[in-house]
């Protein structure tokens, strides 16, 4: 069977401020989802990439046009996303040919992962296992709280975790295909979300594995992760 790649890019990304979709912003003179789609195309597993835009039909034909504008690596499929990411995430598998049995789950929000992490999550689900994700160590110490009163108000400490035993994962998270659809129909049916795809799988008790990630796969999520993402692309062109 083949590996493919869906991209989530549906997402309006009010917290990085007001503009154009955030997967459209430019980094370097390109936009963020080409960069996530060059990401995946440069690996050799990928073979086919499926883009989820916003759901309008002018997002579509403009996604298209810019991933056929910037010189087509692996073949490309763009497909109207959802409300939540886990519909949008929902309608890439749904667009996927029968021959695909692998797929990564890549935000367009991480677009600098390096090819390596790629292809090491790709290897680990050929290898058979069922969900494979990229993590890092969590270097701040994490806290939790009690529910909380006014915002902005100081909040109470309920304890603090071990930062030891955390942490904090990274997209493309890899699948065996049918356990991830599967996942996805559970979760559909119970309504209840899920803030990555790997979190779904863990719930029909599949083994989740992580494997090293990459610094530079963080995800664009603020103004500051702008500066940081145009820094790291620099720093490679240099
Ligand atoms: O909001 P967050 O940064 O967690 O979004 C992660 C990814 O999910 C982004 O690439 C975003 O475009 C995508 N997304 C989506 N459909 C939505 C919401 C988010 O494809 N409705």
């Amino acid at each position: 069977g083949r590996t493919a790649a869906v991209i989530p890019a549906a997402g309006r990304g009010v917290r990085l401020g007001p503009g154009a979709p955030k997967a459209l912003r430019a980094l370097g003179g390109t936009p963020m989802l080409v960069h996530a789609v060059r990401a995946m195309a440069q690996s050799r597993a990928v073979t086919l990439v499926v883009v989820v835009a916003p759901p309008d039909d002018t997002a579509v034909a403009e996604v298209q046009q810019l991933l056929a504008d910037s010189d087509a690596i692996a073949e490309v499929l763009v497909v109207p996303g959802g409300e939540t990411r886990q519909e949008s995430v929902r309608a890439g598998l749904d667009a996927l040919p029968a021959d695909v049995d692998v797929v990564l789950v890549h935000d367009a929000a991480r677009p600098l992962v390096p090819v390596d992490t790629v292809d090491a999550v790709a290897a680990a689900v050929r290898a058979g296992a069922p969900a494979v994700v990229p993590a890092m160590p969590v270097t701040d110490t994490v806290k939790e709280v009690g529910p909380g009163g006014e915002p902005g108000a100081p909040e109470p400490v309920l304890g603090t975790v071990d930062r030891s035993r955390l942490r904090a994962v990274q997209t493309p998270q890899g699948f065996d295909r049918d356990a991830l659809v599967a996942a996805h129909e559970k979760t559909a049916l119970e309504g209840d979300g899920a803030t990555d795809d790997a979190g779904m799988v863990e719930r029909q008790g599949h083994q989740v594995v992580l494997v090293p990630g990459h610094e530079e796969a963080f995800k664009v999520t603020r103004p500051l992760d702008l500066v940081l993402a145009e820094a790291v692309l620099a720093r490679r062109r240099a």
